[in-house]
């Protein structure tokens, strides 16, 4: 088990602090961020030294967790490395799903152990219980000699490792944003649809269904899709657009955008005349 130092107290470094205090790691330290922050974590984790510079932090922990925000990731490695606060002894991971290892390449040539790790589980702020991240899967990118100790310290937060290599982190990353914020804001104008519709607990209606078609989606993929551009069906469709154009014309837009996307994923089983004709409908001048 390792001596622990947390670099930036928000909410994954929060939350992970408390998961590795959990698993049995011990939590020495934690750096950077606002004062309130850090006594934030401290409150929630017990025998945290409070140092309001990153160094101080860092030069405490075998094992040093960077939960800064990504844009400010290479700067906090290069500014450790130069104050002699990481290298040789030390291992350091990030959490940023769209970086690979480059962010950490001063630590890797001033001796540290690197690794670029990666829940694919939302953390909210206040988000206080480690429950959350157990049975998440994690991407783990690092170089052969670290993912035994990478893919080890995920298995003591009762993750599921899956390696990625460091040149698809990108596209990794690209997937999880489709599979999460895009689903999200489809959901939410489903939401809104049904709310104007007078539907007093869209919820109801729209929590099973979702939760069908993603799981079918999952298994299946796109041929699980259903609905009247999978059927063809071009009357249906503009009596949508029709309607949206007229009363909510601000959703017209997206309603339109999603169903030429559903378009392109089942186009090859539909009959051309009748693809050709939704994608008329689709293209129409507004
Ligand atoms: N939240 C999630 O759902 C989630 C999920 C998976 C991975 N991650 C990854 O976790 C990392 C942290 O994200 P987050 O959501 O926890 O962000 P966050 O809530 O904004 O926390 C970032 C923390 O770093 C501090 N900080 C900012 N710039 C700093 C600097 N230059 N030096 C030292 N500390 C600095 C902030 O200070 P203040 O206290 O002053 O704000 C804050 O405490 C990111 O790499 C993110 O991609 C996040």
């Amino acid at each position: 088990m390792s001596r622990v130092a947390v670099i930036g107290p928000g909410r994954a470094g929060t939350l992970l602090a408390s998961a590795f205090a959990r698993a049995g790691h011990r939590v020495v330290a934690v750096g950077g961020g606002s004062q309130a922050s850090r006594a934030r974590l401290c409150e929630q984790v017990a025998g945290v030294r409070n140092e309001a510079r990153p160094a101080d932090a860092a030069r405490r922990g075998e094992l040093v967790l960077l939960c800064v925000p990504d844009d400010a990731l290479e700067d906090v490695v290069t500014h450790l490395v130069l104050e002699e606060a990481l290298g040789e002894g030390q291992r350091a991971v990030h959490f940023a799903g769209s970086q690979g290892l480059a962010p950490l390449r001063r630590a890797r040539l001033a001796g540290a152990r690197v690794a670029a790790l990666h829940p694919a589980m939302t953390i909210p702020a206040g988000a206080h219980d480690p429950e959350v991240l157990v049975g998440a899967a994690w991407a783990l990118t690092a170089a052969p000699d670290d993912v035994g100790w990478a893919r080890q310290l995920i298995g003591d937060l009762g993750g599921d490792a899956h390696e990625v290599p460091d040149s698809a982190r990108t596209l990794y990353h690209a997937g999880l944003v489709v599979g999460a914020n895009a689903v999200g804001a489809v959901v939410s104008i489903a939401r809104r649809l049904l709310l104007a519709a007078r539907v007093d607990a869209p919820e109801a209606f729209l929590g099973p269904l979702v939760e069908a078609s993603v799981a079918n989606v999952l298994r299946d993929g796109a041929k699980a899709l259903t609905g009247p551009v999978v059927r063809g069906d071009a009357g249906t469709v503009k009596a949508h657009l029709d309607e949206l154009s007229r009363d909510l014309p601000e959703l017209a837009d997206p309603y339109r955008a999603l169903a030429v996307i559903v378009l392109s994923q089942i186009r090859a089983g539909l009959d051309p005349g009748v693809a050709d004709e939704l994608t008329a409908l689709l293209e129409e001048e507004r």
